[in-house]
């Protein structure tokens, strides 16, 4: 029965961008973790650097959250953690890329886990795929787009032919990028990825100094626009690869082909491929940053750390299945070739709520082809409106709906 379990208390160092929106995830989910581990999770202690004592909320809890940033004092926090016997979740790349070794090691000597999803590619699961899912996989190469900033100034750069500044001046006003964006436009946030995940890969240390990299900085416009000539993207790449029998780690923007699994990733989303010749490739890609993604893959760790790693799942919830949902729909037509099709056939859609977003007409003799995009509507409504047209006296074949992935993520 909810909230009768033992209580699991979580100390949490940080109360900023990431760790105020953990500290509002966690009651919001406190049921269901508990349904889960059989044990009720709370905060039992928050530092920033005007409240709270560390050695306090040590003493206090049974697992640390590290959201400081910083290796200083995060990286001495969390080793007198693990050496209390805590567990420790941190989303901080910048201390794993500098410290990981001394850090791992203190786990393995202690006995407890040292989780960090948060810090590479925000919720994107990379971290649990490379040290679960692919373990026994012979890694050869990874390629990730893991910085949000660069990819949404790039997108802007390629998508509205705007300068380097004018598209990293947009994307400090839409809060993608900090008011100083050193660390994301030279490369180094994305270096310091690369190397945790060059780290996991291959088994190997991997320090932030050892990742050779370039930003994006001195791209022009001229840059995208031979780009788009060639139908090429340009990305800021960064690879982890064996080569030679040594690994190669690097950054540095790169042109991609229209096919590859990168080239689409677009605005500031992150994006990884892992490359083994028992799974030929993966693609894992989503939201790189932001305080309510990333709080959710530290829960995620936080409950991972909780419980023994293959628990079986247990339901939690009874979810309706839901059988009419929205979608945008491609609507294509062969009509007669003759005035008012068009507005009949508008006024069925608009009589069930469905909105025209493109039309394209072309002649074909005495009849014509009509393709419609519509704007997304419940499919019930759709389908009434398809019916009633396939019906009309100038239809020449019946209508065909394709659905439309119309999905806008800014
Ligand atoms: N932001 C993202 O989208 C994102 C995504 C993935 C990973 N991360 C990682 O998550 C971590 C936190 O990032 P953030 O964006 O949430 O940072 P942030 O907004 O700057 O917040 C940092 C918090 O840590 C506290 N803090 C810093 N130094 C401290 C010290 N010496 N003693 C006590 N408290 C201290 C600050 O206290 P005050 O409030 O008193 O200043 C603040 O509450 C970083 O490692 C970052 O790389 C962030």
């Amino acid at each position: 029965m909810p909230g009768t379990s033992e209580p699991f208390r979580v100390g949490l160092l940080g109360h900023g961008t990431v760790g105020s929106a953990f500290a509002r995830l966690l009651p919001e989910r406190a049921a269901h973790v508990e349904a889960i581990t059989g044990l009720r999770p709370e905060l039992s202690g928050v530092l920033t650097r005007s409240r709270g004592d560390f050695a306090d909320i040590l003493e206090r809890c049974d697992l640390i959250v590290e959201l400081m940033g910083g290796v200083d004092p995060a990286r001495d926090y969390v080793l007198r953690a693990m050496r209390a016997g805590r567990h420790v979740v941190s989303a901080n790349k910048l201390l794993l890329s500098q410290h990981g070794e001394e850090l791992w090691a203190a786990a393995r000597e202690h006995g407890v886990q040292l989780r960090f999803e948060g810090a590479v590619a925000g919720v994107v699961p990379v971290i649990r795929v490379l040290q679960e899912t692919l373990a026994a996989a012979h890694v050869e190469r990874i390629h990730g787009i893991v910085n949000g900033t660069t990819n949404f100034i790039l997108t802007e750069m390629a998508d509205r032919g705007v300068t380097y500044a004018e598209a990293l001046g947009r994307a400090q006003e839409l809060g993608y990028a900090e008011a100083d964006p050193t660390d994301d436009v030279t490369g180094k946030d994305a270096a310091a990825k690369m190397a945790i995940l060059a780290r996991l890969a291959f088994s190997t240390p991997v320090h932030l100094d050892q990742v050779v990299y370039e930003g994006i900085e001195h791209l022009t416009a001229d840059d995208m626009a031979y780009a788009r000539d060639l139908g090429l993207g340009l990305k800021l790449i960064g690879t982890a690869e064996r080569v030679d029998g040594g690994i190669s780690v690097r950054v540095h923007p790169a042109f991609l082909y229209a096919g590859h699994p990168l080239a689409s990733v677009n605005g500031p989303f992150n994006a990884v491929t892992v490359e083994s010749e028992a799974i030929t490739e993966i693609t894992m890609s989503g939201p790189g940053a932001g305080g309510a993604q990333t709080a959710s893959a530290v829960l995620g760790d936080v409950i991972s750390a909780m419980i023994p790693p293959a628990s079986t799942p247990e339901t939690t919830a009874r979810l309706e299945v839901v059988e009419d949902v929205v979608s945008a729909f491609y609507l294509h037509m062969e009509v007669a070739d003759r005035p008012g099709v068009l507005a009949q056939i508008a006024e069925l859609l608009g009589m069930q709520g469905a909105s025209i977003k493109s039309v394209v007409q072309r002649g074909l003799g005495d009849n014509a082809r009509l393709v419609m995009v519509l704007h997304p509507l419940l499919e019930s409504r759709f389908f009434a409106a398809v019916q009633l047209i396939a019906q009309l006296d100038f239809m020449r074949a019946p209508p065909r709906a394709i659905r439309v992935i119309d999905e806008e993520f800014t």
